[in-house]
């Protein structure tokens, strides 16, 4: 997730506009940052790494001389945090400036066939192959705006792109699967990964669709589709938020914003390089000994995972809370163990100190992580970039969802490369892995509703139970942590509940079962939460549709859009969603602020 911003606005220098939008979406992304603007037919570029604030002492950002100009803040997706990295990135003859925010899945092959036809690249970027392209068509005879929709026609991915050309007085901008908004005003025409960041200047605003490719210019903007190969027409609304609610497009909290971005984020998980998952996968494979080591929520995607790969892999992956690794496993560490790290801020003291040990004795260091050129990225043989944008919640969601997403890929490519499942299964397995971002988005949808009268009951309970077995063990941690980390609720999460438990619970308290049918372990699942019940335990059932058995067996069910066949290993990523919707509203409805739990920061960075 990168910001993006652009504007052309009639008789005035923009690059102070653009400096000001780009601090407003710097919450999206703050590794480098950059502007390009067009002025009497000539393009200027200035662009560097950190903070926009840093950048912009060292260079000042905001004396680019042009009423056109874009400007980006980066998060990291390919390529270190380099000023070569930094966006905009131009073509050869430094005449086409793009900045962009997503991922080209093609990259690779692109900048291949341009190298060969001449073209130079400075970055390591996918988005570098953009003003190549263009200016490729460019060259063989297109006009820019021609030449802008042949290229973004040839791109797969998520894209996007605000494009400037020195030979074209105005702006083309593109959008597929990443967000990008116009903000018509009086005197002037805003581009934008957010609403926010032209708020000040307009709130009339224009929604883009995916294959939208606007070109605006000073007398006013047409939109071409490129998909359906035509011109449109979207239609511009009028919005009232206040400029704090548009940051967080409109929801009440970044929780609940990230929670609602899970479905895009999981799409993003889906088009990693296979080529690091592989190498990963063979290392773990070969290793003697193999652990993943984490903290909190990142643990508790280790721990499902793990199951993952010793049930397909059949390969013992021990998962180890990080403070614990180097008293219990660093003695026998060597050459031939192998550590995945996990880490969403790659930052987090403990999982580095493991690292670290392990490396000292020859480990392989592996990792998985949300943040490009965090420590974790610099300590790893190799690493994986999970791209789920900056996380602003304290309470860790979506980087969860994608952290499983990444790890069961990682399980599915380990078994596959090891012969223990067959290619039958194995296309079954991929088949519901590229279904998750979609069933993700129901069960949130279908869900909530439900979730938020449920919350609303249970505002004054005070202790609760979380049970989920096998794999969904990691479920009931996980969502017993979102409960006591933002409503401040005593609750204890377990693979079993047991008579002593649920006694001491006591009546008034609330279990949550998380049953999917696919669990081996439903039965005694369904005996325990009838037990609980005659405890005088509430009893609250996660469950997929048509589950006639929960029913008997709970006093709510929380019936999921999933159905019955989908794998028990990917089952933590559906029924994990509930349960953090559940901690949101019941602390939202205790009065509290789930953005800003007290006594908690996102990743402990010291020991
Ligand atoms: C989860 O909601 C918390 N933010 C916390 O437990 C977190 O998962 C843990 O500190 C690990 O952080 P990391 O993934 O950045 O290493």
């Amino acid at each position: 997730m990168c910001g993006i911003f652009g504007c052309l606005v009639k008789d005035k220098d923009v690059a102070p506009l653009i400096l000001a939008g780009l601090k407003r979406l710097e919450y999206r992304g703050y590794d480098s940052c950059g502007e390009a603007t067009i002025h009497e037919g000539k393009l200027f570029v200035k662009k560097g790494v950190g903070e926009i604030d840093k950048v912009h002492a060292e260079l000042g950002l905001d004396d680019l001389p042009g009423e056109i100009g874009i400007g980006h803040t980066r998060w990291a997706t390919h390529g270190a945090p380099t000023r070569e990295n930094a966006h905009p990135h131009t073509d050869c003859e430094g005449k086409i400036a793009v900045v962009h925010n997503g991922i080209i899945e093609n990259f690779l092959e692109l900048r291949k066939e341009l190298e060969a036809k001449g073209h130079v690249f400075k970055s390591k970027t996918d988005t570098e192959v953009v003003p190549h392209l263009i200016e490729e068509f460019m060259k063989e005879g297109l006009g820019f705006q021609e030449a802008v929709i042949e290229a973004v026609r040839k791109l797969r991915g998520s894209f996007a792109l605000a494009i400037i050309y020195a030979g074209f007085e105005g702006m083309a901008c593109v959008k597929m699967e990443s967000p990008l908004v116009l903000g018509v005003g009086r005197d002037g025409i805003y581009v934008a990964s957010d609403i926010p960041a032209f708020l000040p200047y307009t709130n009339v605003v224009i929604q883009l669709k995916d294959g939208d490719v606007a070109f605006i210019r000073p007398d006013g903007f047409r939109i071409y589709n490129f998909i359906k190969g035509r011109e449109v027409k979207r239609k511009p609304r009028t919005i009232d938020w206040s400029a704090d609610m548009a940051e967080r497009e409109g929801y009440p909290h970044f929780m609940l914003k990230e929670i609602h971005e899970q479905p895009r984020c999981l799409k993003n998980t889906l088009r990693l390089d296979r080529r690091y998952l592989t190498m990963m996968a063979d290392l773990i494979s070969s290793a003697e000994e193999a652990f993943m080591v984490a903290c909190g929520t990142s643990y508790h995607a280790c721990l499902a995972s793990s199951y993952a790969m010793s049930r397909l892999a059949k390969k013992a992956v021990h998962p180890v809370i990080a403070s614990e690794f180097v008293e219990n496993y660093g003695s026998f560490v060597g050459p031939r163990t192998v550590l995945l790290a996990v880490s969403q801020s790659g930052e987090t003291a403990d999982t580095l100190e493991a690292v670290r040990h392990a490396r000292e004795r020859g480990a392989t260091i592996l990792g998985v992580t949300n943040v490009l050129g965090s420590k974790l990225t610099r300590m790893a043989r190799v690493y994986v970039c999970q791209q789920s944008g900056p996380e602003i919640g304290v309470a860790a969601t979506k980087t969860y969802t994608a952290q499983l997403s990444v790890l069961t890929q990682l399980a599915v490519i380990m078994a596959e490369r090891r012969g223990k499942i067959g290619h039958v299964e194995a296309e079954d397995l991929w088949d519901w892995i590229h279904k998750l971002p979609d069933l993700a988005e129901s069960v949130i949808e279908v869900t909530e509703k439900d979730i938020i009268r449920l919350a609303e009951e249970h505002v004054g309970v005070e202790k609760f139970a979380f049970v989920g077995s096998g794999i969904n063990l990691a479920t009931a941690l996980e969502g017993r942590l979102k409960l006591l980390e933002i409503a401040y609720a005593p609750s204890i999460a377990t693979s079993s509940l047991d008579g002593v438990t649920a006694g001491c619970l006591g009546k008034g308290s609330t279990a949550i079962f998380v049953c999917p049918s696919s669990s081996p372990d439903r039965k005694r699942l369904l005996d325990e939460a009838c037990m609980a019940r005659d405890h005088g335990l509430n009893v609250i059932a996660l469950a997929e549709e048509g589950d006639e058995e929960v029913k008997e067996a709970s006093d709510e069910q929380l019936v999921l859009p999933v159905p019955p066949e989908l794998p028990e290993v990917l089952s933590p990523l559906p029924f994990i969603l509930p349960l953090q919707m559940f901690a949101y509203y019941v602390s939202v409805k205790r009065g509290l602020n789930p953005d800003k739990p007290r006594n908690l920061a996102k990743s402990v960075t010291v020991k």
